[in-house]
């Protein structure tokens, strides 16, 4: 089922959890997300990042099939782009089908940010899709941008102001997390403090981004403050990495159709593992 983000994100707040949203990037890696959320009876956002719309694929080109898998499921899945920053495209993208598209304008000042917004949610409007933005910024490891430092964390104040301004579904908060891989047995600290403020003043559906490596205890009580959609790309990639080089160590002449459809339905398990965390298992129904 071919769904809007908005009314996914407000079931998930009414009934306090959250939906996974995933980073997909070709049209297996959607399937292997859709057959994840199937299994276990959840909804489920596929995030297609900005960057990898622009440079494997273009919009025209991936929505209309994932929105065909989509409406060949029964769970309900939402298509959101992630991190879009260049206004046009976005545009395209809502075009083109996408239920929903995050704005992110956070790198300019806040009256900029506001602006550029608004002005997405007026456009979206004419498509029925959902609109994330973001205040505050995170960074990236293991990609040069480096942690997200505590000056870059969002202002709750500031946040919560921008929310009325804009009339945004969804904020992006940064209270902690990091996009990207983080070091070996490192675990993230998260500032709830800020989510709860923003939730308990706001009450709309709040996102974590950087969720791969947050850990167990951080998911939950995320959800429990008041995120009610979670971003994750890097796990769900380095489970499909790590599958492919065992399977090509294990065989080398493995069938390369086979082993790429089986890359992507080993690592739908470890999509399965957060949606058990973000408590959306069988919210489907
Ligand atoms: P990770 O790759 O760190 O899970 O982050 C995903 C994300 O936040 C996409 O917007």
């Amino acid at each position: 089922m071919y769904v809007s983000m908005r009314e996914m994100l407000r079931k998930a707040n009414a009934e306090g959890y959250a939906v996974m949203a995933i980073n997909a990037f070709n049209l297996e890696s959607a399937s292997g997300v859709i057959h994840a959320a199937s299994k276990m009876h959840s909804p489920i956002i596929i995030d297609l990042l900005q960057e990898h719309v622009k440079k494997y694929f273009d919009c025209d080109v991936i929505v209309k099939p994932i929105i065909k898998m989509a409406q060949q499921v029964s769970v309900p899945v939402a298509i959101n782009l992630d991190h879009g920053s260049d206004v046009a495209h976005l545009k395209r993208c809502l075009h083109e089908g996408f239920s929903s598209v995050m704005i992110d304008a956070s790198s300019y000042r806040f009256e900029e940010n506001v602006a550029i917004t608004k002005s997405i949610v007026e456009f979206a409007q004419e498509f029925n899709a959902s609109v994330e933005a973001e205040v505050g910024n995170m960074g990236l490891v293991g990609a040069g941008a480096g942690f997200t430092e505590t000056k870059m964390y969002t202002d709750p104040d500031v946040a919560i102001k921008f929310i009325q301004k804009t009339g945004i579904d969804a904020l992006a908060v940064s209270y902690g997390s990091t996009h990207g891989d983080y070091p070996e047995g490192y675990t993230p600290t998260f500032h709830f403090e800020i989510v709860d403020k923003i939730k308990k003043e706001t009450g709309i559906p709040l996102v974590l981004h950087g969720g791969s490596g947050s850990g167990a205890d951080n998911i939950r009580k995320s959800v429990k403050y008041g995120i009610n959609k979670i971003n994750v790309g890097t796990d769900y990639m380095i489970a499909q990495r790590n599958f492919l080089i065992k399977a090509l160590r294990d065989n080398p002449n493995y069938d390369y159709p086979e082993l790429l459809h089986q890359s992507y339905l080993e690592a739908s398990k470890v999509i399965e593992n957060y949606i058990n965390l973000a408590g959306s298992k069988n919210k489907a129904l």
